[in-house]
Order: structure tokens, then C-alpha cells, then sequence
């Protein structure tokens, strides 16, 4: 069979998105598909529609240079994300019956609802695309009606990119470990506290390690989030949602963040042969999961304590596996924007097996 061309909608065009796309251009000849992206829809940045195929290199700068895409609209004007989602599921209605419309939803983590990005994926899919997001709200907030409506029409709804980066977390178990059960889980999942607090370890100063975070565009656009566990805290309601089964949002999870954890602390902990950092865990009483992301003083043994700079671990707890670790030494932009194409290279992998 040849190459299937999947037809992209972005929402949401920062870091990630922007990084996706020249990834897939870099791995071209890696790629068993080819794509073109149709319509982009930025929050403060404009959208475009082109049903003709946009320039992407173009897209990129115009928005590096902190211009509205609106100049590279054939009919500029004013659209939600939704609208733009709608009109190209009209416009592109073949392409969505024949499974190869994919809706990339890259906007920021809205902590109260998941809102606006899980009526994005809704209307995607209702659209009869495939949702491919590196956002954590949709699953975290609403993954069971959202899986449910996918299964419905027929289309996929893959988050890799909301947990742990490109490293297979979801696609791990879901592709590798049948008739397991998950009764529950211990990590360290957010990159940006991590960093923070190894820095403390080294005498560096709070809001500088923090300020490289942002630079290197790996805190959350709204960094404290990340400082106060909600980012943590929504990994958690999504693993919980995804693989224990179980229904729970970021609002459940028993949540403390890193601000009050100072150089002092850390090195005073180091001075006993311990680690201080962020951990979240899920374990299932009963027939009731209870998930925690709090600050833990860890012993030197811990595999978690041993965390440095950027690397996250996830410890599961399975029935017929004992505890298996899913360990990511390193984290960057590059594989976030691994996870969107591995989650593209399913669909497209679907495409051909069909
Ligand atoms: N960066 C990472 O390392 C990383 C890792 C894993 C997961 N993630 C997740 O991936 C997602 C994207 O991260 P990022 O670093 O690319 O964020 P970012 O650089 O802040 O970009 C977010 C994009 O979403 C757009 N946006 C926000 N609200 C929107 C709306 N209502 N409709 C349409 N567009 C909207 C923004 O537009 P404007 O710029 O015009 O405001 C921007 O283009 C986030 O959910 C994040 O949690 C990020």
C-alpha cells in the first residue's frame, strides 16, 4: 500500500506543536505516512485555514516573529478553536471518512476543567477525526467519556505526550501487557520540580532554576502549576483514569507542591543520606483508589531518590508482574514532540493494516 497522507489540524502552536513539526520534517524519510497540515488555531496568535495546505516553515516564523496567522488566511477571521475544528471537518469530510483527518490539540493545561481542550477533542471526534494531544486535561478531567465517544465513531484519541514525555507509558501497557491489572503506582513525573530541587541540592538559587525551565520551554506556561503539583497532580488523575480504571480528576488527587522546600531542606536531607522529591503515587483500597502528590523524603535505596535534573521514573504495580519501572533519563522539547509522532504513526499504522 502506498504512504497514507494524513490531514492535520493544529490547536495550539507553541513549543510542542512547533517542535512536531519540524521533527516530522526531520524524520521524512523514518515516517511510513506523509501529512499536510490544513488548519492551525492559536489562542493570541490568529488561525489559518487552508484547505490547499499551509506552509509550515512559514506558519512557524510568522509566529516566532510573533505575527498573527491571520495573514496567511486566504479569508481571515476571528475563530475559536472549535469553529476551526468544525469547519474542517466540513471542508475535509472525505478525508475524515477515510480515518485520515487527526486533530493535534497542544494548548495549555487548564487546571479547573480541562477546558477549552476537552470540548476540542469532543468536537474532533464528533467530527470523525483522530485526536492525537500532549495536553493533559482531556484525559485527566474527562478520559472516559472521551474514550467512549472515540470507540463510537470509530476513531482513535491517543495523550502519550501527557505523561513522562515520548517514553511509552500509556502504549506500553496498552500494546505490551494484557489481562494485567494495575493496582497502583509511585513516580516521579514532573520534570520541572525535579529540576528545582536537584538544583537546591547544588546551592542554586530557587527562581533561577526555575527560570531555565521556562527558558528551555519545558515549565508549564503557567509554572505554578508546576510548583504547586497541579501539573503532578493531573498526570496522576490521568494514569489513574487510564490504567486503573478508575474515575477521578486532578481535584481528587491529595496534593502539596515544592515552594516550601528550600536549599536548606534539601541539603540537610542529602547531609543523612536522603532525597528529598516530588512524588506522586496511587494505590487501590478497597474498591477505591487513593492518588497523593506530595514532597517525600526518600531513602538513598529508593530508586527515586537517585532522580536527577530532568529524569522521571514510574514504578507500576501490576498482579502478574510484580513492579515494573518505566525509567526517562532524559527530557526535552524533542520528545514530547516523539510522542505526538509515535501517537501519528499509529493511525497511520491503522491506515495500512485496514
Ligand atoms: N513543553 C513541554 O515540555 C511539555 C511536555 C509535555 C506536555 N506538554 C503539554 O503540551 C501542551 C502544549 O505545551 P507547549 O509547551 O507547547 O505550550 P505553549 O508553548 O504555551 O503553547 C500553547 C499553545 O496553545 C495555544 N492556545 C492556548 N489556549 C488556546 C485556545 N483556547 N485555543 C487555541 N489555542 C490556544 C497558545 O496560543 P497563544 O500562544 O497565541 O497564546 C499556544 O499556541 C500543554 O498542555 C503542556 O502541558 C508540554
Amino acid at each position: 500500500m502506498s504512504q497514507p497522507e494524513l490531514t492535520l489540524v493544529l490547536i495550539g502552536f507553541g513549543n510542542v506543536a512547533r517542535r512536531l513539526l519540524r521533527l516530522l520534517e526531520e524524520s521524512a524519510d523514518r515516517l511510513d505516512f506523509t501529512w499536510q497540515v490544513v488548519a492551525i488555531s492559536t489562542k493570541h496568535h490568529g488561525s489559518v485555514i487552508d484547505m490547499a495546505g499551509i506552509d509550515v516553515t512559514r506558519a512557524i516564523s510568522t509566529v516566532e516573529g510573533r505575527q498573527s496567522l491571520d495573514r496567511l488566511d486566504p479569508t481571515p477571521h476571528e475563530r475559536s478553536g472549535i469553529d476551526v475544528i468544525r469547519q474542517v471537518a466540513e471542508a475535509a469530510a472525505d478525508e475524515a471518512a477515510e480515518g485520515r483527518l487527526v486533530c493535534l490539540e497542544t494548548t495549555v493545561l487548564d487546571i479547573d476543567r480541562g477546558e477549552p481542550a476537552v470540548s476540542h477533542v469532543r468536537a474532533a471526534l464528533e467530527g470523525q477525526a483522530h485526536v492525537v494531544t500532549a495536553n493533559k486535561g482531556p484525559v485527566a478531567f474527562a478520559y472516559h467519556e472521551l474514550e467512549a465517544l472515540a470507540e463510537s465513531v470509530d476513531r482513535i484519541f491517543f495523550f502519550e505526550g501527557a505523561v513522562m514525555d515520548g517514553v511509552p507509558v500509556f502504549n506500553l501497557v496498552r500494546e505490551t501487557m494484557p489481562a494485567i491489572t494495575i493496582d497502583g503506582f509511585r513516580g516521579v513525573i514532573n520534570s520541572t520540580c525535579n529540576f528545582i530541587l536537584s538544583e537546591l541540592e547544588r546551592g542554586q538559587e530557587f527562581d533561577m532554576a526555575l527560570a531555565e525551565m521556562q527558558a528551555r520551554g519545558i515549565a508549564e506556561a503557567d509554572p505554578t502549576l508546576d510548583l504547586d503539583g497541579w501539573d503532578a497532580a493531573a498526570k496522576t488523575a490521568a494514569l489513574v483514569n487510564v490504567l486503573m480504571g478508575s474515575a477521578m480528576t486532578p481535584h481528587h488527587v491529595a496534593r502539596t507542591g515544592i515552594r516550601e522546600v528550600t536549599g536548606l531542606d534539601v541539603r540537610d536531607a542529602i547531609a543523612r543520606n536522603r532525597r528529598i522529591r516530588l512524588v506522586a503515587s496511587a494505590t487501590r483500597h478497597g474498591g477505591k483508589v487513593r492518588a497523593v502528590v506530595e514532597p517525600e523524603e526518600l531513602d538513598h535505596h529508593d530508586p527515586l531518590a537517585n532522580l536527577v535534573g530532568l529524569e522521571n521514573a514510574l514504578y507500576l504495580h501490576t498482579d502478574l508482574l510484580g513492579e515494573v519501572g518505566i525509567v526517562q533519563r532524559t527530557g526535552s522539547l524533542t520528545q514530547t514532540a516523539y510522542a505526538l509522532l509515535s501517537d501519528l504513526a499509529r493511525i497511520s499504522q491503522r491506515l495500512r493494516d485496514f
